[in-house]
This record gives structure tokens, C-alpha cells and sequence, in this order.
């Protein structure tokens, strides 16, 4: 071995201890007489200590000719430092040198590798290799590394069996666009590369392995964001002879093990909340719960009034922001400002502060005297000193935009803290959803989830109201999970092709495989799919999960180091036929 120790263990018991290093240099400082050397490994930074008279003169020479990132293996004794760090774990010792090896030169790095680099993102991108060397990202994958040892072990103790599914698959209907690999075997067909093993772990419930999980890597091809790769990790799961609560509880142990295990943190037991509720008192499918300002629906007490916008709006609905009826006309124009952003695009935002002297002042005092504002109060549960804010329009609309002006109000008041965790489920999902552009029904979670037994009698009339055995797990205001009891019963699962617009032939070419699979006693089952990747960002404390992933692709799915997607060469495109080279 180069070394006897690394560069993050020694300290004050190892005193006079003869010690081989090897390293990176992070730091070289030359104070003429003295040379102070900073050793970078994975696991810290040591220092070490030439003399000049003292130490051996190679070893001086050496250090003189040291530069940033040069690989070297140092010798030495440890000795107690006159001045100490007491910032990092071997802050307390230096290593006096008695022998110096360059193992290999390194160019000046294009940024500088520490915890606050210089290095712009596409710099570091292309560097990524140096860029995983700064220790936040060493730290992230550190985390992501323990929390896939123990997602495994709490799946092993709960019995189930990582089994790997294929890459090179027919498309999986999760609802994004796939990756298409061309086979060279098999001319003009193409494999897909999977969204998820969904089919696959269905399968394996029929062949009898009744608890399943795999980390597994999916591929789609969607538009990117923070939260978005176009392949990414999921923990898999389907288990069989189960139902919904029996999958929620084995989760909500997983969620609460992982916690404690990783972050020391105790998970209380998790809320369950319908996507109706989530919907009405949220406005979102995936709540932020960490802080409350649920939303109040104001039409009994804000309509017919006179004020015109209201009484047009299907939905009148405000949330209380605390102590903050002192905002001053510039904060509000600026909450305005954000409300009518085209991106969330809501007409305006009527404001009513409620003062400490009792008194309300409002945005719309033309048509509300003071007795009616305190209706408004007393509903919202609103006390003095607070401002209550307040859009109207369309239901799915003015939902959706309030949602957003809660998260920016929770985010100016901190109470969105990356270290408090607020899991929920949300359960109940519609099991269709409208597509305006093809004007059809489409799977909202995916044609294999169960609709709930009671609303099967829907399906016909008002396909839109019938909901599904379908689950999230949302923390912090992140879909970290989602999924559901399947279908197992081949008649159903025909019924379901249909009311999603595919023929008896369709259904058949496309997924004849897993219903001919039902004929053959499929068990009931169901499972959940984890975002690995959003779990560990979520545990990391961060929203992009772009750095705890070791070589992610840019916003335009590129991989910008080894440069790809790109063209690939005539004679490989003639023997894939996707080309003719005359
Ligand atoms: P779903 O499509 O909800 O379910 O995916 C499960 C979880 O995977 C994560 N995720 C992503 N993470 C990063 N980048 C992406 N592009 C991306 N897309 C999804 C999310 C999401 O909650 N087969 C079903 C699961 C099941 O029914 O068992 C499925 O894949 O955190």
C-alpha cells in the first residue's frame, strides 16, 4: 500500500507515530524557512511540515517543485501543531516529513477544488472529475452511498428480494417519451429502455416472488428540471397478498428507519391525506405541510357584496400569513407582482391587513366595511396583527396560484427550514385524468392501477370522479414516491385498456404479454417506486438533485464532459440500417 494511514484520521493519540500519506496537494504555503503543505484525500486534509535546514534537503527540493493537484506520497512522524484547527478532525497534529514522492504531475486545474469554488456550472461540468474531488460533493455522495445500504438492509430484513429487470424492454406506459435503442439483429425494430420495471415486477408477483425491490436506473425522455433527470435511480417495490395499508406501513417504516439511521431524526407517524383534501386545502397534489397556512375558502362570506371579481369567480380562497399585517405597500406590490407573473397568471391579489388596534385596512374597502372584513377574519381564524391574502377564479386555476404564493409566503417567513421533514401520504388519486391536447382519458398514476371497488359503477358516466388505489409520498413539498394496487384480474385490466382509448387488438400487441400473464393466478399485489435521487437531495437538504448523482446530464440532457449525445459514424448507422452509404 502507498499509506499507512489516510489524510481524516490522525489527531493527538497518534503522536510520534512513523506515517506514509498519499494525496492530493490541496494548499502548498512557503514561508522561506518553512513550508506548510496541505494532503487531500477522500476522507480530510492533513498537514504536513517541512523545515528547511532540518528536514532532509530532497524533501525540500520536492516541495519546491510541488503544484495544486500534484498526486505525492509523503513519509513522516506526527507532531502536536503550534497552532491548531480545531475546524477539522486532524486539526491538531502535522506530520514532520521525512521522505516526499511526486506519484504524478497534475496541469493547474480549470477551477479551484474547495468547498466554494470559482468554477462556473459548465466548467464544472466538462471537469466533473475534479469537481467530484470538493468535498460538498464528496459529502453528497457519501450520503446517497449510506442511504442505498440502508434502503437495502431494511428491505432485506423485511424479506424482499432485489432482483434485476431488463434494460433493452418494449415501452412502459409511465407517460413520458422513451429512450429508443435500434437492434441490429432485428432490422427497423427498437428496443425501448424502460421508464420503470413496472411490467416486470408485476410479472414477478405472478411468478410467485412475493416481495420485490431493486435501485434501479430509469430512463425518460422528459424536460428537464432541478428535480428531473433523463435517467434516474428508483428504490422499486411491488409486493403480493397485500393491500393499499399494508404497502403504506411497510413504506412508512422504510421512510422512518431511513431518518433515524441516516439523519438521526424520529419520524412521527405519517398523516394520510386525500388528494381531494390535498387539493382543497393545499393546492397541490405533493404539500408542503412543514408549515400550516391551509387555505380558506371565503365564497359565503366574500360574495355578493358588489365586488364584481368575486362574485364572478367559482372560487374565493385566501390563506393567513402571521404578523405580517406591518407589510408595507412596497412588500405587497412586490406579492402582486408575483401572483401576476405569467407563470403562475392570477388577475391580481386582494390583501387585508388586520391591525393591531382591531382594525382592518384591505385592498377592496370600497366594498367591504369593516364588520365584513372580520367575517373574513374570524373564518380564516385570522388574529390581530395578520395579513390575509386572498385570489378568486376558477377552481383548478386560482388553487394552483395560491399554492404557489403560499410556498413564496412560507419561504419569506423561513418556514421552509431543509432541516425540518414533513412527510405525508397523500392517498385517493383520480384514477383518470383529462388530456385537453388529445381530448381523451389518460392513467393519471398508469393503466395498471386498481380503481377503488366502489367506484367501478363510475367508469361509465363520469370517469373523471372515479379514484384509485393510488399513493404519493410527498415530503417537504416533493413527490419522493408514488404508486398503487394493481389490477390482477384480466377482465378489468381489459376494461381499463379500453376506457384509455386502446382497441382489444392494441391492448393486446402492446400488453398481451402481461395479460396473458393473469390468466395464470396472478396474485393480488401492488408496490411503490421511491425517487432515489430526490431522496437523497431531500436528505441532503438541497432541491437540485443534479449533485448527488456522480456524472449527471446539463438542462439539455448532454452530457457535457464525454460530450454525448452524439453522432455516431456511416458505417455504424448502415449496419443499424437507419442509414444507406451508397
Ligand atoms: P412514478 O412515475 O411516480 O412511478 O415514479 C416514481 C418516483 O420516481 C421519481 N422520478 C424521477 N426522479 C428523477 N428524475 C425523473 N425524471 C423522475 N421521474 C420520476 C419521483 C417519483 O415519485 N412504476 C411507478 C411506480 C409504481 O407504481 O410502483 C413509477 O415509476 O420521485
Amino acid at each position: 500500500m502507498l499509506r499507512s494511514h489516510t489524510c481524516g484520521e490522525l489527531n493527538l493519540k497518534d503522536i510520534n507515530r512513523e506515517v506514509t500519506l498519499s494525496g492530493w496537494i490541496h494548499k502548498v504555503r512557503d514561508k522561506g524557512g518553512l513550508i506548510w503543505i496541505d494532503l487531500r484525500d477522500r476522507y480530510g486534509i492533513t498537514q504536513l511540515l517541512i523545515e528547511e535546514g532540518r528536514s532532509d534537503a530532497s524533501v525540500v527540493e520536492t516541495a519546491r517543485k510541488l503544484g495544486r493537484e500534484y498526486v505525492v506520497k509523503a513519509k513522516g512522524t506526527v507532531v502536536e501543531r503550534e497552532s491548531k484547527n480545531p475546524n477539522i478532525p486532524t486539526g491538531s497534529i502535522e506530520i514532520d516529513l521525512t521522505d516526499l514522492q511526486i506519484l504524478n504531475s497534475s496541469k493547474t486545474p480549470p477551477f479551484t477544488i474547495e468547498d466554494d469554488t470559482d468554477g462556473g456550472e459548465e466548467l464544472r461540468m466538462k471537469f466533473r472529475y475534479l469537481d467530484l474531488r470538493r468535498q460538498p460533493l464528496r459529502k453528497n455522495l457519501e450520503l446517497r452511498n449510506r442511504l442505498s445500504i440502508e434502503t437495502r438492509k431494511y428491505l432485506d430484513d423485511q424479506k424482499f428480494f432485489e432482483i434485476e429487470t431488463p434494460y433493452l424492454i418494449k415501452s412502459t406506459p409511465e407517460g413520458a417519451r422513451d429512450f429508443v435503442v435500434p437492434s441490429r439483429m432485428n432490422e427497423g425494430q427498437f428496443y425501448a429502455l424502460p421508464q420503470s420495471p413496472q411490467t416486470f415486477k408485476q410479472l414477478l408477483m405472478v411468478a410467485g416472488y412475493d416481495r420485490y425491490y431493486q435501485l434501479v436506473k430509469c430512463f425518460r425522455d422528459e424536460d428537464l428540471r432541478a428535480d428531473r433527470q433523463p435517467e434516474f435511480t428508483q428504490i422499486d417495490c411491488e409486493m403480493a397478498f397485500v393491500e393499499q395499508d399494508d404497502i403504506l406501513n411497510t413504506f412508512e417504516g422504510m421512510v422512518k428507519y431511513l431518518f433515524s439511521t441516516v439523519k438521526q431524526i424520529d419520524i412521527p407517524e405519517l398523516p394520510r391525506v386525500e388528494y381531494a383534501d390535498a387539493m382543497k386545502y393545499y393546492g397541490s397534489d405533493k404539500p408542503d405541510i412543514r408549515f400550516g397556512m391551509k387555505f380558506v375558502e371565503l365564497n359565503d362570506v366574500a360574495q355578493n357584496k358588489g365586488f364584481k371579481v368575486f362574485d364572478d369567480a367559482e372560487l374565493v380562497v385566501g390563506i393567513v400569513a402571521e404578523n405580517c399585517a406591518d407589510y408595507s405597500r412596497k412588500q405587497l406590490d412586490k406579492l402582486t407582482d408575483f401572483v401576476k407573473k405569467p407563470q403562475i397568471g392570477a388577475k391580481g391579489l386582494v390583501y387585508v391587513k388586520y391591525n393591531e388596534d382591531g382594525s382592518f385596512k384591505s385592498s377592496v374597502d370600497k366594498f367591504f366595511n369593516q364588520e365584513a372584513l372580520l367575517s373574513w377574519a374570524e373564518k380564516m381564524n385570522a388574529g390581530k396583527g395578520d395579513l390575509l391574502l386572498v385570489l378568486s377564479g376558477e377552481k383548478n386555476k386560482v388553487r394552483k396560484q395560491l399554492n404557489e404564493l403560499r410556498l413564496e409566503m412560507g419561504e419569506r417567513l423561513n418556514l421552509r427550514d431543509p432541516e425540518v421533514f414533513a412527510p405525508l401520504w397523500v392517498v385517493d388519486f383520480p384514477l383518470l385524468e383529462w388530456d385537453e391536447e388529445s381530448e381523451r382519458y389518460h392513467a393519471m398514476h398508469h393503466p395498471f392501477t386498481s380503481p377503488k371497488h366502489e367506484d367501478i359503477n363510475l367508469l361509465d358516466k363520469k370517469p373523471g370522479e372515479v379514484r384509485a388505489n393510488a399513493y404519493d409520498l410527498v415530503i417537504n413539498g416533493v413527490e419522493i414516491g408514488g404508486g398503487s394496487i394493481r389490477i390482477h384480474d384480466r377482465e378489468l385490466q381489459k376494461l381499463m385498456f379500453k376506457h384509455l382509448g386502446f382497441s382489444d387488438e392494441e391492448a393486446q400487441e402492446q400488453f398481451g404479454f402481461l395479460l396473458n400473464a393473469f390468466e395464470y393466478g396472478a396474485p393480488p399485489h401492488g408496490g411503490i417506486a421511491l425517487g432515489f435521487d430526490r431522496l437523497a437531495a431531500l436528505f441532503g437538504g438541497q432541491d437540485s438533485i443534479r449533485d448527488f448523482i456522480a456524472f449527471p446530464k446539463n438542462n439539455s440532457g448532454r452530457d457535457i464532459m464525454i460530450d454525448s449525445p452524439s453522432v455516431i459514424a456511416d458505417d455504424q448507422l448502415e449496419e443499424l440500417k437507419l442509414k444507406s452509404v451508397k
